[in-house]
C-alpha cells in the first residue's frame, strides 16, 4: 500500500484502475436513471429527466480534498473517505420528479444508501436547494463485483439555473466587497423566487395530471 509520499497519479496503474472503476460506477448509475426515465415516459408520456451530467473528480481536487480534510494520501483512503469521486447530477422539470427518481434509485436492491441530504426540504442559508444522495452500488468485473460510492445530486431546472450562477459567483474572489455583498443578497432572494416558481409549476403539473 502507498504511504504519504508514494501516492503517484501519473503512470500509476493502481490510480488508473481505481478511476476507471469510478467511471464504470457512473455508467451504472446513469443507466439506472435512463431506465427509470424510459419506463416513466411509457406510462406517462413525458420524460421526468431533462438532463444527466456526470463527472469524475479531477486528481487535483481529489488530492486537495484529502489534504483539507486531513485524510491519509492513499488510494484506500480515497475509497473510504471521499464520497464524491464519482458524481452524477440529474436535472428534472419538477420537484416531485426529484423525489420520485431518488426514491426509485435507493429502493433498488443493488443500491445502498449511505447518506441523504435534502436541501430542498431544508435549503442552505444561501438558498441552495438539491437532493443529495451518497450511494454505494456494484460494478461487475471479470473477477467479481466491487462496491463503488457515487454522489447523486437531483435538482430541478430552476435549482440548476440558480446553482450554476452561485457557483460562478463563488469563484469571483476579486469582486469589490460591497458589490459582492449586494450580489450575494440578490442571489439569495432569487433562490426564494426560484423555490416559489418550482412549487407553482408543480401545482400546475398536478392540476394537469388530475384531469
Ligand atoms: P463537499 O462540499 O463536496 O466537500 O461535501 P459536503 O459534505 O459539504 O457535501 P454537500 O452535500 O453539502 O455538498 C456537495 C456538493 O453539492 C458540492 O460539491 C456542490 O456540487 C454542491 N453544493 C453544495 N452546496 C452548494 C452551494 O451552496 N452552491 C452550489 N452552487 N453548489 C453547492
Ligand atoms: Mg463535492
Amino acid at each position: 500500500m502507498e504511504t504519504n509520499d508514494t501516492l503517484k497519479i501519473e503512470r500509476n496503474p493502481l490510480w488508473e484502475e481505481l478511476m476507471c472503476y469510478y467511471s464504470c460506477a457512473i455508467m451504472e448509475v446513469e443507466t439506472k436513471f435512463k431506465v427509470l426515465d424510459r419506463q416513466f415516459s411509457l406510462e406517462h408520456e413525458r420524460n421526468p429527466i431533462v438532463d444527466i451530467q456526470s463527472r469524475l473528480k479531477s486528481p487535483e481536487s481529489l488530492l486537495d480534498k484529502l489534504e483539507r480534510r486531513g485524510y491519509e494520501r492513499s488510494l484506500n483512503s480515497i475509497e473510504e473517505n471521499i464520497f464524491d469521486v464519482a458524481g452524477v447530477r440529474i436535472v428534472t422539470s419538477f420537484i416531485d420528479d426529484v423525489y420520485m427518481l431518488g426514491d426509485c434509485l435507493v429502493k433498488q436492491d443493488d443500491v445502498k444508501l449511505l447518506r441523504r441530504k435534502d436541501y430542498i426540504e431544508n435549503p442552505k442559508e444561501n438558498g441552495y436547494r438539491s437532493l443529495h444522495l451518497i450511494i454505494e452500488t456494484p460494478i461487475f468485473l471479470r473477477n467479481g463485483k466491487k462496491m463503488m460510492k457515487v454522489e447523486v445530486q437531483l435538482r430541478t431546472i430552476a435549482m440548476e439555473f440558480w446553482a450554476n450562477l452561485d457557483h460562478k459567483l463563488r469563484y469571483k474572489k476579486d469582486m469589490e466587497p460591497n458589490l459582492l455583498k449586494m450580489t450575494t443578497a440578490e442571489l439569495t432572494e432569487c433562490a426564494a423566487l426560484s423555490a416559489q416558481l418550482d412549487n407553482r409549476m408543480q401545482s400546475i403539473r398536478n392540476v394537469i395530471d388530475n384531469i
